[in-house]
């Protein structure tokens, strides 16, 4: 059985910068920059513009993933697609990412494309199941992308400051590969806790009702602002956030029967640097080996954890034997870990 290993890492974020003054300025929202950074440790995001899609963003990064791997795009045997905001309801971005990497033109490659669905930990349970595929010799090679266009559906005024100054745009990728050599996907670490399914969630449809969106009497669908954007109960993520990310990585020591010295970088879920503080401090880890980018990106959601991989990869520090956790917690509530040697 070969083992997987993490052959290339790429990211892409939009170019423009929203700053926290441009909420206030641009998008007049009630908010301040100092309520913004003590709470959450971000200072500004990234928008794409209208007329950019996630499976656009997802292409940009896969690409440099696909190069830092020497691979093309036809080597590829999977794509898995972790996104909350997919182009449409339907088909997901996995097939828009395919069509872009050009895998159907001259001599097509139908390589299935997979979309995941669990959110801030989407890109964790990717990566269960690309080191599934790969070890289990159904897939050399996977291409796993964590994408979000977010900025498309905030509700970017004061009713939605609360959500609204926490996420940003962005996209990472990663290919999946098989290796004889005594490396890589150690092991993944998974959890879910579906009575707080309501506790951070965008409803915008029901689908117990007929029609599952309220219709006016001229045929068209009205979403109500309560439904239309995201909603969460800050708090109880919070508390939740700590808990869960401080139990992954303890399940993941206990495993492999590692301590978290024996780690060299941990890579966290960038939602809230508060949070990540305190799980670091709880493991006593240095600073040093707990990098951090939400200051620039904002909540990236599946985007975090690739961007952050592919930021340390181009500063040098996955070099061969570095051993990476890898831990997020998110809606669902979803949440996990993973240990990769590199
Ligand atoms: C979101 C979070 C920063 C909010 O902090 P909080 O201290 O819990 O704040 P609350 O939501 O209780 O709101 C406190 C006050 O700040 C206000 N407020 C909320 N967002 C604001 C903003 N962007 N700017 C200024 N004031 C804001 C609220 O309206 C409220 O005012 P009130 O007391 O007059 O009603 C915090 O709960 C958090 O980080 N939770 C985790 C979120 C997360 O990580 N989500 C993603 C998980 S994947």
């Amino acid at each position: 059985m070969s083992n997987a290993f993490i052959s290339g890492t790429g990211f892409y974020v939009p170019p423009r910068v929203v700053s926290n003054h441009d909420l206030i300025t641009k998008y007049r929202i009630e908010t301040t920059n100092e309520w913004i950074v003590q709470r959450t440790g971000i200072e500004e995001r990234r928008f794409a513009d209208e007329g950019v899609g996630t499976a656009d963003l997802a292409l940009a990064a896969s690409t440099m993933a696909l190069e830092r791997a020497g691979l093309v795009a036809k080597d590829l045997d999977l794509i898995l697609f972790a996104t909350l905001s997919p182009e449409t309801a339907f088909p997901g971005s996995g097939v828009y990412l395919q069509r872009k990497l050009g895998l159907l033109d001259d001599s097509p490659k139908f390589v299935p494309a997979m979309d995941i669905r669990n959110q801030c930990s989407g890109f964790l349970y990717g990566l269960a199941t690309a080191a599934a595929f790969v070890r289990s010799g159904a897939a050399r090679h996977v291409l796993l992308v964590g994408a979000e266009t977010h900025s498309a559906a905030l509700n970017l005024s004061s009713g939605g400051k609360s959500v609204a100054a926490l996420f940003g745009d962005g996209a990472g990728a990663v290919v999946v590969s098989a290796t004889d050599e005594d490396r890589g996907i150690r092991g993944t670490w998974l959890g879910a806790d579906g009575r707080f399914a309501e506790t951070l969630s965008q409803p915008i449809w029901d689908i117990t009702k007929r029609p599952f969106i309220p219709v006016n009497d001229q045929g068209v669908g009205q979403v109500a602002p309560d439904k239309l954007w995201a909603g969460m109960n800050g708090k109880v993520v919070f508390k939740h956030a700590v808990e869960k990310m401080i139990l992954s990585v303890m399940q993941a020591c206990w495993a492999l029967q590692i301590e978290p010295k024996d780690i060299d970088l941990f890579l966290f879920h960038q939602a809230n640097m508060r949070i990540n503080q305190y799980v670091q401090g709880q493991l006593g880890l240095p600073d040093e080996k707990v990098p951090h980018n939400i200051q620039h990106y904002g909540n990236t959601t599946a985007a975090t954890l690739p961007i952050l991989l592919a930021e340390a990869d181009q500063a040098g520090k996955l070099t061969k034997g570095k051993r990476v956790a890898l831990v997020a917690f998110g809606s669902g509530f979803t949440w996990g870990s993973a240990i990769v040697d590199f």
